[in-house]
């Protein structure tokens, strides 16, 4: 029998320092104008400077368990879905498990860009049909460790933060329904930090330069995110046998509103069944899906038997969608 697989447990971690538009204004050539209509951002949260991806992912991590009410020993597995981790190596996972005292688990990161917590999503469910318990997906991201404040084509976009998941066996009927998750590599180009591996390790003249900095063609992602976003919503709802109009929440990756806006509206979801919070907390990467899916079930409220449909696009080029029907929790 195939094991049904639910999140069990959710929670997240938001800096408190919050970067307006007003003030990108005053630092640089740029409008709030500007990036309210062609982004739909306002605001974004920037850690302070000795907060790494493994600090919020832990906050993150052990509120997803008090939830869940499972205690770190139990935890199997931790996925890390991040591409700013705390160091090349040892991968974030490892840190946290020692953090949360997670003694008993396994631990990885997985890069995936802003679709990495989907990620973390499929790939743990797949564990847990095979025999784990408890696996936790994590989805942190500090891209302003990691963005140029002297180019205004890509600060204005990004913010901090982490979000969690415990994954674990649930109810018949209930739990992950479907996911589709993909990659086109020949996008890679698109959205990079070209520097600080193997191909470019990190030398004086590339800081010098300042070309130690994510770089990204803003209209050729966009014209990616719009296809894939459209494209895998429909595979995953195919694939689920169900209809766009039964679906409680649309939690599109929160990067730009006038994309997740596009989607909706292809996929014909009201706005009441629609989540943003692009415009508190900018692009959080990997984080910003278990955000919105903590946001919703701390504030809005997800009834069981709610079909929630996730769907992200980053850099890679990767994407990754999956719908979930809530609760079956069992005792
Ligand atoms: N303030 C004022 N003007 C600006 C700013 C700014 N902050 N940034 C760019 N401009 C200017 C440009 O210089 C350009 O001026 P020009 O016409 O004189 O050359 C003009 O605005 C238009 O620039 P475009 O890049 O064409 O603007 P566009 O409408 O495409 O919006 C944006 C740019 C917001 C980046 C959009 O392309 C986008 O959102 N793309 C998707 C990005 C994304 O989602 N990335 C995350 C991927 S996930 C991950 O894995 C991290």
């Amino acid at each position: 029998m195939i094991t049904n697989v639910g999140i069990l447990g959710t929670g997240k971690a938001i800096p408190d320092y919050i970067l307006t538009n007003a003030e990108l204004e005053e630092r640089m050539d740029t409008t709030d104008e500007w990036i309210t209509s062609r982004t739909g951002i306002k605001e974004r949260r920037i850690a302070p400077p000795d907060v790494a991806a493994s600090d919020l992912g832990a906050i993150a991590a052990k509120q997803a368990l008090d939830k869940a009410g499972a205690s770190p020993e139990e935890i199997d597995l931790i996925i890390v879905a991040t591409i700013t981790g705390d160091m090349p190596f040892p991968s974030t996972a490892c840190i946290i498990q020692d953090k949360i005292g997670a003694i008993n688990a396994s631990a990885f990161d997985l890069s995936a860009g802003c679709s990495g917590f989907v990620y973390g999503l499929d790939v743990g469910q797949n564990m847990v049909r095979g025999g784990y318990q408890r696996v936790l997906v994590i989805g942190v991201d500090l891209l302003s460790r990691v963005t140029d404040y002297e180019d205004r084509s890509t600060c204005v976009l990004f913010g901090d933060g982490a979000g969690a998941a415990v994954l674990g066996p649930v109810a018949e009927g209930y739990g992950i329904i479907s996911t589709d998750i993909g990659a086109d590599g020949s996008g890679a180009k698109f959205l990079q930090l070209p520097v600080g591996g193997s191909r470019n390790p990190i030398t004086p003249s590339i800081l010098a330069n300042r070309e130690h900095y994510l770089r990204m063609s803003g209209n050729e992602v966009f014209k990616f995110a719009v296809r894939v976003m459209e494209d895998s919503t429909e595979r995953v709802l195919e694939k689920a046998r169900i209809p766009s109009k039964d679906i409680a929440w649309f939690i599109p990756h929160q990067a730009n509103v006038r994309i997740i806006r596009s989607a909706a509206v292809k996929l014909k979801i009201p706005d009441e069944n629609l989540y943003i919070n692009v415009d508190r907390y900018g692009n959080t990467s990997a984080a910003s899906i278990p955000i919105a899916l903590d946001e919703i079930v701390e504030e809005k409220g997800i009834s069981d038997g709610d079909n929630i449909l996730v769907v992200g696009f980053g850099a890679g080029l990767t994407w990754g969608s999956a719908i979930i029907r809530w609760g079956g929790v069992m005792k």
